[in-house]
């Protein structure tokens, strides 16, 4: 079988070398190396290669190396073609790690004691039980509820929101646009898990913060483009919101004049809060080839109606 990847070369060498070693049968070459262009199967990418179809007349799946497939402009592939993303327990360990530390950091009032800090000032503020932190999750997805997992362990009270009702143990489940309101009322800490799509485009705005308790905060490891940038400027000079860690931005990165650089109430990070890790993800990979071949549901199967 003959796969196209089209990434980070250093990931793409070492999953060649694995897959020559583990499923010798398959035969991955690394862009801009294609081999036979019309033997091509699978492409695995994060920006597929222009004129995919029309080079790769025989392509029978495309596959993304991250946990998203937002990246992809699905108008332009043919409706049957299936397109899967990364689910492995690495991107999931990674996000987990990122989610926890934010809420941590926020319950801790971190950022109010960094920017004491730094105006040398020493003063206390009264320290909350976790019990009493409510957190909600929108998105109960993969990464979602794995971080759901280790925030209930956490003693935190857990909320979460997705589009169709789920059940997760110790956490309140909220579902649809009837239920978000309510969700959203009670998430002092409110964390974004959700795919891009048409109706999550956009959706952290002035009329969602105005939702959340007062003083809340926001952790935003989603994508970029959910996120309004000046409804969040606005909602924490006024006071709405305290804080916000922030993962992902539109555009990536930012502008170096953009304010949310130097916002004393913004953490940044440059769209790290996970990333596919490439052994444990070279097995789950395998794995799902395998699945591929022997005609069995792959894991990570978008549905191209509803956009993840
Ligand atoms: P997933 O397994 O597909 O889960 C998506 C969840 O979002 C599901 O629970 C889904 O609801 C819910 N959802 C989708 N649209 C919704 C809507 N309109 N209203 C309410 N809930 C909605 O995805 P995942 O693996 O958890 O990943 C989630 C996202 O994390 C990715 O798409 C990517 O954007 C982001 N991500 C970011 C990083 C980073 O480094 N910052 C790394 C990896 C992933 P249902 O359960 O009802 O389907
Ligand atoms: C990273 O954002 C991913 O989708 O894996």
């Amino acid at each position: 079988m003959q796969i196209l990847y089209k990434s980070d070369p250093q990931r793409g060498a070492l999953w060649q070398a694995w897959l020559a070693q583990h499923a010798p049968d398959i035969q991955l070459y690394l862009w801009p190396e294609t081999g036979d262009p019309q033997k091509t199967e699978i492409v695995i990418a994060w920006q597929p290669p222009e004129n995919m179809m029309a080079t790769f007349p025989n392509l029978k799946l495309l596959m993304s190396v991250g946990a998203g497939a937002d990246q992809f402009d699905l108008t332009t592939l043919p409706p049957g073609l299936p397109v899967v993303r990364m689910i492995e327990p690495g991107l999931t360990q990674g996000m987990v790690e990122y989610v926890t530390f934010a809420v941590l950091a926020l319950h801790r009032d971190m950022p109010r004691y960094l920017q004491q800090q730094r105006e040398a000032r020493w003063q206390p503020h009264s320290v909350r039980p976790a019990a009493t932190r409510r957190v909600g999750v929108m998105g109960l997805g993969e990464l979602g509820q794995a971080a759901l997992t280790q925030l209930v362990s956490l003693g935190f009270d857990c909320a979460g929101w997705s589009r169709t009702p789920r059940a997760l143990n110790g956490v309140a489940c909220f579902y649809g646009a009837e239920q978000r309101d309510a969700f959203l009322a009670r998430s002092d800490i409110l964390v974004c898990l959700l795919p891009l799509t048409p109706e999550t485009h956009g959706l952290l705005n002035r009329d969602l913060f105005s939702q959340l308790p007062p003083g809340a905060a926001l952790v935003q490891a989603g994508r970029g483009a959910q996120l309004h940038h000046e409804d969040l400027l606005a909602a924490l000079d006024g006071g709405l919101l305290s804080a916000a860690v922030i993962d992902v931005t539109d555009p990536e990165p930012l502008p170096p004049s953009h304010r949310f650089w130097h916002h004393p109430a913004i953490w940044l990070t440059p769209h790290i809060a996970s990333q596919t890790q490439t052994i444990s993800a070279a097995a789950a990979l395998l794995e799902n080839l395998r699945r591929y071949q022997r005609g069995e549901p792959m894991t990570g199967l978008i549905d191209r109606a509803r956009g993840y």
